[in-house]
């Protein structure tokens, strides 16, 4: 398990990356919106064959838009759980509460990066895209399961970035600089959120019996169910944006098609980038092999 990782390393590491919210976004680095923002496995735009070459741009963008308000949203989700961990008992790492203050410090970091993004595409984008909600709803339906269940979407979370920044390496040449910078950044610290909440996760699979560990990939594919079905809103919402931003309104079964393809492209984009990462599973098999195997017979729908 995690062979070679501990608190103090991992602070370590965190302090020497931690970047600054102005390295990355700011007047003096626009967002460059002649390009797509979004890796085209994620956006998926091809699959949608009457939208013109321009349309299909400003809908990767559009859904670049999804993408950030979506982390905004799951890291202020998260955050208070992240914080509920940070106080260690007497026989715990004296390094743990530490590494896991640093670690809250930086996912509130990032929803100020997403959210200075957000603005940056309000500013350059011809109209207002719509996002869920209220945040805090979904927060609180999301928050209302267990803690071990919670982990494991914390969990899933972090290693889903680690392919959001692969992929976007793969198109190096096309995507928006700015774009592929924010992946990149968000990626190199949650490298180490990864490991530090697989301990989280470890020390609590620790207390907990096989039932329970089982029962908590339930409850986390539950936190998927719901988030799916926002999803399946988002879409909709997507298509209100793509419409206003082109000036037309597709017919009825270009729309049912929009709808569906993209309901998939953002389940892969959210849920199936995590549920079929190496390191989010591996992490699971190390405590649960049931819960794996539980994981990867339900991945193919989220593909
Ligand atoms: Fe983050
Ligand atoms: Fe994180």
């Amino acid at each position: 398990m995690l062979q070679g990782h501990n608190y103090e390393r991992l602070l370590k590491i965190s302090k020497r990356i931690n970047w600054r919210v102005d390295d990355i976004i700011g007047p003096d680095k626009p967002m460059d919106f002649s390009r797509p923002f979004l890796p085209e496995s994620f956006a998926r735009t091809a699959e949608l064959p009457f939208l013109s070459l321009d349309e299909r741009l400003k809908l990767n963008q559009i859904r670049g838009f999804g993408y950030l308000a979506m982390f905004e949203l799951v890291e202020r989700t998260i955050l208070p759980v992240i914080e509920g961990h940070t106080a260690s008992g007497p026989g715990q790492d004296p390094h743990r509460t530490s590494a896991l203050n640093n670690f809250a410090i930086e996912e509130a970091k990032h929803i100020e990066l997403f959210f200075r993004f957000r603005q940056a595409f309000d500013e350059g984008f011809p109209v207002r895209c719509g996002f869920i909600g209220p945040a805090e709803d979904i927060g609180a339906a999301v928050r209302s399961h267990g803690e071990l269940g919670l982990a494991l979407f914390i969990l899933a979370i972090e290693w889903a970035t680690q392919q959001h920044w692969l992929e976007s390496v793969q198109e190096e040449e096309s995507l928006d600089p700015q774009f592929k910078s924010l992946l990149r950044h968000h990626w190199m610290e949650e490298s180490q959120h990864a490991k530090l909440d697989a301990m989280v996760f470890y020390e609590l699979a620790a207390t907990a019996g096989p039932d329970e560990v089982l029962r908590a990939v339930e409850e986390f594919l539950e936190i998927g169910a719901f988030i799916d079905s926002g999803l399946a809103q988002q879409a909709q919402l997507d298509l209100a944006s793509l419409e206003a931003a082109i000036g037309r309104t597709l017919p009825g079964a270009e729309r049912e098609q929009f709808l569906a393809r993209q309901h998939q492209a953002q389940r892969w984009t959210f849920l199936g980038s995590a549920l079929r990462n190496q390191g989010f599973l591996n992490a699971l098999g190390d405590v649960s092999a049931s819960g794996r195997a539980r994981i990867e017979e339900v991945s193919p729908a989220f593909c």
